[in-house]
């Protein structure tokens, strides 16, 4: 490999994984040099405020508070962006790309959004726009799709993309911790995003899938495709009676493509506790890639923090400045095929766990079956829990039935006279392993 003078990095953002990265970059100077072929040095970093105490602290007179100290500075040929959210961020990648800087960003919701055409730009410009990190965290994952399963066709992908809510979930589940104080917890350990709604409302596993599926399936999804649905439904005995019944509860993202038509959907799910994904604890993410030469891939590591995501973020920067001193330029280009339907949720098809409050007298489970009965919902078994002398817990679990006809079936429950309170609805995934 040539040996070049340094090769020049500008951070935008200095938090949890900037400092992360900032901080590897100094302490593995020698080994990514030797890796490269010459040194990667970070030059500036971008931050709201230069002024407060880091994690990392680079030397004071590169942390600026002014994005043109970084993006227009001549010795930056990388720009990192680690700063998270719509904008400025992706107004300061576009810039970048058009001054001619290769592009590493970890920012999922701009790459979900205007992802295709940040990459359009940039093989345009000749230049790499990397993005690993932007899904789970330190797992290779945006790698295999682009290029070792690339003679694969994919038909479907089951994962666990939310560090945040699998650490939620994996406390309230194991030690029956309270949903605030787990989050508190998943917010001072770095996990969460800015506004920690992104991640229990499943917004940040949305963009994700989106991206796996744009990647996968080689079309144009929009995070609007993916249906949603986040964690804050669900209470202490959702979790006890999933265990009783055999199941475990995860934030599951699907896309399974079917007859050329794509179901992309976020939500709460039973797994039995005899699949991989049940086992997928904490802050720990995975994500199976059904194929159809390969067979089924499973990827499984730390899916939030600042090592795990720094460690994402700098085999991007380590495999551009190998480009740049090999003087080679951007290798991959991504080509979409035509595009694919987006089966609507109403069409799905799934098992599903009902939980309801009900008036502790005779008749009431027969209003109950009657109604499931009428929509075409059949049911496989039945839980019923004394609550007190007047009420009772009933938790249904069905055989397959359609979306559309669940919905249905919710609205008239929660109309019945005997029916006090709608507790939830958690769809079933009978995940082979
Ligand atoms: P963070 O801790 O909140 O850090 C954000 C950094 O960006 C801070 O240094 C902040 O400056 C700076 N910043 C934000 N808005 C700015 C603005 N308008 N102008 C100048 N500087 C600005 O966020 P993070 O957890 O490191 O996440 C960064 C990105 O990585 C996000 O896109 C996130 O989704 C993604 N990501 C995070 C993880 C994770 O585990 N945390 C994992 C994978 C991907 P101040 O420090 O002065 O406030
Ligand atoms: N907030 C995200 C999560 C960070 O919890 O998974 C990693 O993308």
């Amino acid at each position: 490999m040539r040996q070049t003078s340094e090769i020049g990095v500008g951070l935008l953002g200095l938090g949890v994984v900037g400092s992360g990265v900032a901080r590897m970059l100094a302490e593995k100077s020698a080994q990514i040099s030797r890796l490269t072929g010459g040194p990667v040095v970070l030059k500036q970093a971008l931050v709201r405020d230069p002024s407060k105490q880091r994690d990392f602290q680079p030397p004071q007179e590169i942390v600026t508070s002014r994005a043109e100290d970084v993006l227009d500075s001549p010795g930056i040929d990388i720009i990192v962006e680690v700063m998270g959210g719509q904008n400025p961020a992706l107004d300061l990648i576009l810039r970048a790309v058009s001054l001619g800087k290769h592009v590493v960003t970890a920012n999922k919701e701009v790459m979900a959004r205007h992802g295709l055409d940040i990459l359009d730009g940039a093989n345009k410009a000749g230049i790499h726009v990397r993005f690993e990190a932007s899904v789970g965290g330190g797992i290779p994952v945006i790698g295999p799709l682009m290029r070792d399963l690339l003679a694969n066709d994919v038909t479907g992908i089951h994962a666990i993309i939310n560090g945040t809510t699998n650490y939620i979930l994996t406390e309230m589940s194991r030690s029956g911790a309270d949903f605030d104080d787990a989050l508190r917890d998943a917010q001072r350990l770095g996990y969460a995003e800015a506004d920690p709604a992104d991640d229990i409302e499943g917004t940040d596993a949305a963009y994700k899938l989106t991206i796996l599926s744009t990647l996968a399936f080689q079309a144009r999804f929009k995070e609007s495709d993916v249906y949603r649905e986040g964690i804050t439904r669900l209470t202490a005995r959702d979790f006890l009676y999933a265990r009783e019944l055999g199941y475990a509860v995860k934030l599951m993202a699907l896309a399974r493509k079917v007859d050329g038509c794509v179901q992309l959907r976020v939500h709460p799910a039973l797994v039995p506790t005899s699949a991989a994904m049940a086992r997928v604890d904490g802050v720990f993410n995975a994500v199976q890639i059904e194929t159809d030469l390969a067979g089924p891939i499973l990827l499984h590591g730390r899916g939030a923090g600042s090592y795990p995501t720094a460690s994402a973020v700098l085999a991007d920067v380590l495999h551009i400045a190998q480009s740049i001193r090999g003087g080679v330029g951007p290798q991959e280009t991504f080509s979409l095929s035509d595009n694919i339907r987006v089966t609507p949720m109403s069409e799905l098809e799934t098992m599903y766990y009902l939980r309801l409050n009900v008036a502790d007298r005779s008749g009431v489970f027969a209003r109950i079956a009657t109604i499931l009965g009428q929509l075409d919902i059949s049911i496989a078994s039945v839980i019923q829990k004394g609550v007190d002398r007047k009420a009772a817990e009933v938790v249904l679990m069905t055989h397959r039935a359609r979306e559309e006809s669940m919905q249905e079936a919710i609205r008239r429950l929660e109309a019945l006279d005997v029916v006090h309170e709608f507790g939830n609805m958690i769809r079933v995934e009978e995940l082979e392993n």
